[in-house]
């Protein structure tokens, strides 16, 4: 069989994971299974990562594959935004807001906004603020919706997996304020249109985000298009926009 030298956090952990190969068969970073104590020895190591790790089972209540599209998609803005509150739409646990702050503590705190944030986001919460005592209650959580928050130029908003056509509201209410954003959008939904007559050449869900991309730079927004591993999840397309000043 093939070896590979781990290249990032997530192949380093999957490849302790299956011996000596990068293969998803032994531990799927995709896995809805939740991470629990038992699973600490999956993360033994001191990088950021591994404590994140280790944080996320201690609290016993996040599915697998959130641990792993959270910090792919958090350490991707990290390189392009610093600073900037964190607005965290349809945050559900919120993980992704408090990576974006252990990732760049220059940012005063974050907002996780969520209609029907899970009861166990403050285990979560708890378990992160007890490694980090330094981000403890900068993160805040309002059960709301997107409507309900009022976002200023300079958040760098994100949100991760918001259903449908929620990520469209979610860039129209970045752009609305000229703020930094980032999505990873999901379920995408043809029906409601927005493919630009680009399924010729394209599937549907990619027609979509295109057209998402090119309604950023529309708004006079310069445009990174990327992808968390596909391994983590196929829904793994990463929109990030900054306003041109
Ligand atoms: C697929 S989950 C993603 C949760 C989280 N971002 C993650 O990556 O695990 C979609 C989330 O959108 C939330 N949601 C639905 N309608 C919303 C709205 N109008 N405003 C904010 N969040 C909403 C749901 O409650 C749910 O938690």
């Amino acid at each position: 069989m093939a070896t590979h030298e781990p290249t990032s956090p997530l192949a380093a952990s999957l490849l302790r994971e299956s011996g000596d190969s990068f293969s998803t068969g032994a531990f799927s970073a995709s896995s809805k299974g939740r991470l629990t104590p038992h699973d600490l020895e999956r993360f033994p190591g001191d990088t950021l990562f591994d404590r994140i790790g280790r944080a996320v089972c201690d609290a016993g209540c996040l599915p697998r594959k959130e641990l792993y599209e959270a910090w792919e998609t958090a350490r991707r803005v990290r390189r392009l935004f610093r600073g900037g509150r964190i607005v965290d739409l349809a945050g559900g646990h919120g993980l992704l807001a408090h990576i974006m702050l252990l990732l760049d503590d220059t940012s005063p705190y974050a907002v996780v906004v969520d209609p029907a944030i899970p009861p166990s986001a403050a285990k979560l919460t708890a378990s992160i603020a007890a490694a980090w005592p330094r981000i403890d209650r900068r993160v805040k959580f309002r059960e709301a919706s997107i409507d309900d928050v009022a976002l200023e130029p300079s958040d760098v908003v994100v949100s991760c997996h918001a259903c449908g056509g929620l990520t469209d509201e979610i860039l129209d209410r970045a752009t609305f304020v000229r703020a930094r954003v980032a999505v990873l959008p999901c379920c995408h939904d043809l029906k409601s249109g927005g493919t630009g007559n680009l399924t010729g050449w394209v599937d549907g869900p990619l027609a979509m985000d295109i057209m998402r991309a090119e309604r950023l730079r529309s708004h006079r927004y310069n445009v990174w298009t990327q992808t968390i591993p596909a391994e983590v999840t196929p829904k793994n397309r990463l929109l990030i926009g900054a306003p041109i000043p």
